[in-house]
């Protein structure tokens, strides 16, 4: 990056992507192992993978999986696949999840990516919160990671449409030096890999009844990030259905899965709360359409194939 600076190049990641004007956004809800949906998706036909996976810890019944790393390398392996070369996926996880708790966790997912994956490790964010469980044996927990991980070094980022502003003070002080350009501190700050965001209480109102539901707040910044408006968004570990909110929100197109019969009912709540918190009639959200399993063939992702993306790559993920 710096050398492309001093040839002021820009790189793949800061240049924009044509848009298109969109008529409206399609989102497939799909009731569906993770496996089974990934492997209907044509490879590199998705922008971005939100990927919030059980780490066998027993926190619920889905929560249990044999032989965890030989199961998420075959995940791991479909995602790479699907993604499109400008592609992103985001793994959430703790490293906190040690020895008898279970046989998973983030740790064992970087240290399996490093060894067998040709993606790249581009952040490792940490998501710090205030509110969090107390202990006395040990510092009580007050983060969690998320990994982002690129197919290629020409990954997108949109910067500018996650900034966040100067605070008041910082931003008039900047103003006086003749140094800075005004648009550029308009534009805000870089939010840094350190996310200070608050978890989920247990009465929040975002809540829909998912033990693990993740806020808005989190997912949106990755979603305005490493995804832009038209491109496919897709979560295989649905959940709550966080993820297909967001991705109506922000005019993304979207394909959201989970193994449980209650996913839909999930999504139902988070659609349902939408329609009472979008009060802004001056941006209102790109019209969209959920479709299921027997429309699920005209979904954008099947136009959205790019040709150079290859066919799956069992060779750059080798177990
Ligand atoms: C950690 S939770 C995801 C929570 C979600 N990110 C949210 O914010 O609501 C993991 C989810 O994976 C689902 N799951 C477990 N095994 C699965 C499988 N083999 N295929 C698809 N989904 C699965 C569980 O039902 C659970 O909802």
């Amino acid at each position: 990056m710096n050398l492309l600076r001093k040839r002021k190049g820009l790189h793949a990641s800061e240049k924009a992507l044509p848009g298109k004007t969109l008529m409206e956004t399609i989102h497939a809800v799909r009731t569906s192992d993770c496996l089974d949906l990934l492997r209907e998706l044509p490879s590199g036909s998705v922008q971005l993978i939100i990927c919030d996976p059980p780490y066998n810890i027993n926190v619920a019944h889905w929560d249990n999986v044999n032989d965890y790393i030989e199961w998420a390398r075959l995940w791991l392996i479909e995602s790479e696949r699907v993604l499109s070369p400008t592609g992103s996926i985001v793994i959430f996880g703790g490293l906190q999840y040690q020895s008898e708790a279970g046989s998973g966790d983030l740790l064992e997912i970087l240290s399996y990516m490093r060894r067998n994956s040709r993606m790249l490790l581009v952040n490792l964010i940490i998501w710090y919160y205030k509110n969090g469980m107390s202990a006395h044996r040990f510092f009580a927990n007050r983060h969690e990671e998320i990994a982002w991980f690129a197919k290629t070094k020409s990954y997108y980022f949109g910067l500018d449409d996650v900034r966040v502003p100067f605070d008041d003070e910082t931003k008039r002080l900047y103003m006086k030096d003749k140094r800075l350009r005004p648009d550029s501190i308009d534009k805000g700050k870089n939010p840094t890999n350190v996310w200070e965001m608050a978890r989920l209480n247990g009465n929040s109102l975002e809540r829909v009844g998912h033990e693990t539901q993740k806020p808005i707040e989190v997912v949106r910044r990755l979603v305005r990030g490493l995804s832009y408006p038209g491109s496919v968004v897709l979560d295989f570990f649905g959940g709550s259905g966080v993820t297909t909110r967001v991705a109506i929100e922000e005019g993304r197109h979207s394909i959201g899965g989970d193994v449980s019969e209650e996913y839909p009912i999930f999504l139902k709540k988070q659609l349902g709360n939408m329609k009472g918190q979008n009060t802004d009639i001056f941006s209102p959200p790109t019209p969209f359409r959920l479709i299921e399993r027997d429309e699920f063939n005209l979904h954008p992702v099947f136009a959205l194939v790019d040709k150079e993306a290859g066919e799956p790559t069992e060779a750059s993920c080798v177990s």
